[in-house]
């Protein structure tokens, strides 16, 4: 059951907010917050930093000196963890140093109780830990730490929506919009499902609020996010189609984005949603995880290799010229050398734009953690080194046939390539350098496309 915080409880918590205010008085501290993971989590810290801000909080990229250091964690593989645990080893001596310094740890690791265990057990100095369905409750937590030094552990169960927490966004150029929390999918690698709990999907007035005045103040990519969004709305009777047209329908000139998408939600009726409506991206960002369909099945997935095919063809038939990406696990349990062989003929077969991949990492408590996995890291070494060496061959190409044409691109900052150069991401989030004024940071731009580098493309500005 999902429960939505009512105003009363966010009046609550400014109040919150307001008593650490006065606490402060004249010497507002500093504070650190370092997200891990995905843009779900991006999102997540910037309703910290957000909430941080209306505290008292000025912000610092490094934790030396702060009074206070947020990790906002992730666990969708072992190597975040990782990193966490070692950037709260490193943080014993700071605290040393300055006692007064409030730790906390929050997010996705903290959602697994053999995690919290172990930072209650081996990290001492770890001052608080709340977990996703307490983020609203922060100003009432950091309150609890400045009048009380109580450790204190704060992971509730119960799904919640909170509207209505203040906000820091990372850029003015692009905002990032949840629409929807949780996952009912259970693919059996993963472990969202139980961190961030069931689907539920906000009100799509509220979405729509928040769209418009994000681009009264100067928004022109809105990302939507969930870790589905294809099954948007479905318990409020609406779709993500619905929500897209009634976006795409916003005035003024603006992108759509979304992630992320599983294929087996991915409609012809949403294709043609995508298709008609000219604010939505020519990106599609399909997880496809592998090329065989046995592994499909162990994975849970719910389509095969076929299926995706279909998708694949029916989207480069409506929406000609969209770019198609795809993530790729390698090294699933029980995964032969054949399967993996499988996966490197669908990449020939659709000749994705460009891949993330990931190697397995087995996660506490999926089923995919039970089952046998025979195969050596080094093994799989090898074979995620043979799928980068396919993909990169194919990647190139798939950057050269942009050259000569002319792009619609969001200019977002100063170039990745040469300073001097500006940047942006083509309708199909093509990284495009090209020669201009800084003043057009945050327009839409004309762009002929003359050159593909390995990860982007060069072009020459044809009009303001
Ligand atoms: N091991 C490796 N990769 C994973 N992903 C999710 N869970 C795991 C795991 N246990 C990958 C999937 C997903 C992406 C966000 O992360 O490819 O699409
Ligand atoms: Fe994980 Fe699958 Fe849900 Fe994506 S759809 S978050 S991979 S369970």
């Amino acid at each position: 059951m999902t429960r939505n915080i009512s105003a009363e409880e966010m009046a609550r918590q400014r109040e919150f907010a307001q008593k650490c205010a006065e606490l402060f008085g004249e010497n507002p501290p500093i504070a650190h917050v370092h997200t891990f993971g995905c843009q779900q989590n991006v999102s997540d810290g910037e309703k910290i930093k957000g909430m941080l801000a209306e505290i008292g909080y000025g912000l610092t990229d490094s934790p030396d000196g702060a009074d206070l250091v947020i990790f906002n964690t992730c666990a969708v593989r072992e190597n975040a963890e990782d990193r966490v645990f070692g950037n709260l080893g490193s943080l014993k001596h700071e605290k040393e140093r300055n006692p007064a310094m409030i730790i906390a740890v929050c997010g996705c690791m903290v959602e697994q109780g053999h995690i919290t265990e172990k930072i209650r057990r081996s990290y001492p100095h770890v001052d608080l830990i709340f977990g996703t369905n307490a983020l609203y409750r922060l100003p009432e937590l950091i309150y609890g730490q400045l009048s009380d030094r109580k450790r204190e552990i704060c992971v509730p169960d119960g799904d919640v929506i909170s509207e209505g927490i203040p906000i820091l966004r990372e850029s003015k150029i692009k905002a990032s919009v949840p629409i929807m929390y949780g996952c009912n999918n259970f693919c059996s690698y993963c472990i969202v499902p139980y961190v961030r709990g069931r689907e539920r999907s906000r009100k799509p007035s509220d979405i729509i609020e928040e769209i418009k005045s994000v681009l009264a103040d100067g928004a022109r990519e809105i990302l939507l996010l969930g870790q589905n969004v294809n099954s948007y709305g479905k318990e409020l009777g609406t779709s993500f189609s619905e929500l897209l047209r009634e976006i795409n329908a916003l005035d003024g000139e603006f992108r759509i984005c979304y992630m992320s998408s599983h294929p087996r939600d991915f409609t012809k009726e949403l294709i043609d949603t995508i298709a008609e409506c000219e604010k939505v991206t020519r990106h599609f960002h399909l997880p496809v995880q592998s090329g065989s369909d046995r592994i499909l099945g162990l994975m849970n997935r719910h389509y095969t290799r076929d299926d995706y095919l279909r998708i694949v063809e029916y989207i480069r038939e409506k929406v000609p010229g969209a770019a198609i990406t795809s993530d790729i696990i390698v090294g699933f349990p029980g995964e032969t050398y054949e399967d993996f062989r499988e996966t490197l003929s669908l990449i020939e077969e659709v000749r994705f734009d460009s891949l993330y991949t990931f190697i397995y990492s087995s996660r506490k408590g999926t089923k995919a953690a039970e089952m046998d996995d025979p195969i050596t890291d080094e093994e799989k070494g090898k074979w995620f080194r043979e799928l980068l060496d396919v993909q990169g061959r194919i990647g190139k190409d798939m950057y050269e046939k942009y050259i000569g044409q002319t792009l619609r691109v969001l200019c977002d900052g100063t170039g990745r390539t040469q300073s001097d150069l500006l940047t942006g991401r083509t309708p199909q989030d093509v990284i495009v350098d090209f020669e201009g004024d800084k003043s057009l940071i945050g327009k839409f731009v004309n762009v002929k496309i003359e050159e593909a580098l390995i990860w982007a493309v060069k072009g020459k500005l044809v009009d303001g």
